[in-house]
């Protein structure tokens, strides 16, 4: 289970809106000069009025700790949020915002990186790709966006990073379109991928890299995967000492396990976080969240948004 995260008052510095319908959202601390550093592919939980809590990619410059940075799109059909933010918050503003935490790390090894971003998932692969750059490493970013002009970043991108580097790719100018499956058919010089996107971009890029190593592959996701329209099924979860818990088919196990009066963090309850995330340890889950790798369903359960088939025994 994760643990509670420091809440930071932080006020909004300055605000700019970029293409794309997304605000990009400058915050500092009110009296210390400097916030707690944060590796690139971070995020922060955003503290809304109604007491709800969004995820945000920090995209500024984890070299320069005077402030965090963060781009909000504004989703027609979501669940809130962005619209929430979109309205209320002006320079002046605070906004409660967690210290930052991390489940998209740059790996370790010196090979070089792939970066895939998808319209606004460009932001913590924006961190990465500053990261990168000033630590000499090699690496290649990919953004797609549907058109030149509602790319969010792109003034950005221009001036931080080395254009050598960066490939743009418009669906509405042929010339600069990629097939995903052409880029990611081969791996020369044993790259890891990274990607972000909204859900049918990571399904697609999920796809063309399934041949890819374990390990290899690594991605954020802000937004749960779409799955089948199947209405949800009950099932039984059992706890360590044989307790069983029922889960509804109208609650989440997340609820169910509360109910029971188990201690389970959470913060999006909406499978993107990992915050409510769990051991498992038999069954057979029906992983609906976007934090989980591939080698970790089969061990991980994600209780605010995952099912089950019969009965599930979790590591609580
Ligand atoms: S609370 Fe965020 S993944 Fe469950």
């Amino acid at each position: 289970m994760a643990a509670p995260r420091i809440i930071m008052k932080l006020t909004v510095t300055a605000i700019r809106k970029e293409p794309g319908d997304v605000l990009v959202i400058d915050l500092k601390h009110p009296r210390k000069p400097l916030l707690p550093p944060f590796e690139p592919g971070s995020h922060v939980d955003v503290h809304l009025a109604d007491g709800k809590v969004r995820q945000y990619s920090l995209c500024g410059d984890p070299g320069d700790l005077s402030r965090y940075t963060i781009a909000v799109k504004f989703e027609q059909t979501g669940r809130g949020g962005s619209s929430w933010i979109h309205q209320t918050v002006c320079p002046g503003f605070t906004l409660p915002v967690s210290a930052p935490r991390n489940h998209f790390p740059l790996g370790k090894s010196g090979g070089p990186a792939l970066l895939l971003a998808g319209g606004i998932g460009i932001t913590p692969i924006l961190a990465m790709a500053r990261a990168l750059e000033r630590r000499g490493r090699r690496y290649e970013l990919h953004y797609f966006t549907r058109a030149r002009a509602l790319t969010p970043l792109l003034s950005e991108i221009q001036s931080a990073l080395d254009p050598a580097n960066v490939r743009l790719h418009f669906d509405d100018e042929p010339e600069t379109r990629q097939d995903l499956q052409t880029l990611l058919s081969t791996r020369s010089s044993d790259p890891q991928l990274y990607y972000c996107g909204p859900p049918g971009f990571r399904a697609a890029v999920d796809r063309a890299s399934a041949h890819w190593p374990a390990g290899t592959v690594h991605f954020e996701a802000f937004q749960p995967p779409e799955h089948d329209a199947a209405p949800p099924e009950p099932f039984t979860i059992t706890l360590r000492d044989g307790t069983s818990v029922p889960v509804a088919a109208d609650t989440t196990a997340l609820a169910a396990l509360r109910g029971a009066g188990v201690l389970l963090m959470a913060s999006c309850e909406n499978g993107v976080c990992g915050t409510c995330e769990c051991g498992m340890l038999e069954g057979q889950p029906i992983h609906r969240d976007a934090v989980l790798t591939r080698q970790a369903r089969d061990s991980r359960f994600i209780p605010c948004v995952s099912r089950a088939k019969g009965v599930l025994r979790l590591d609580l």
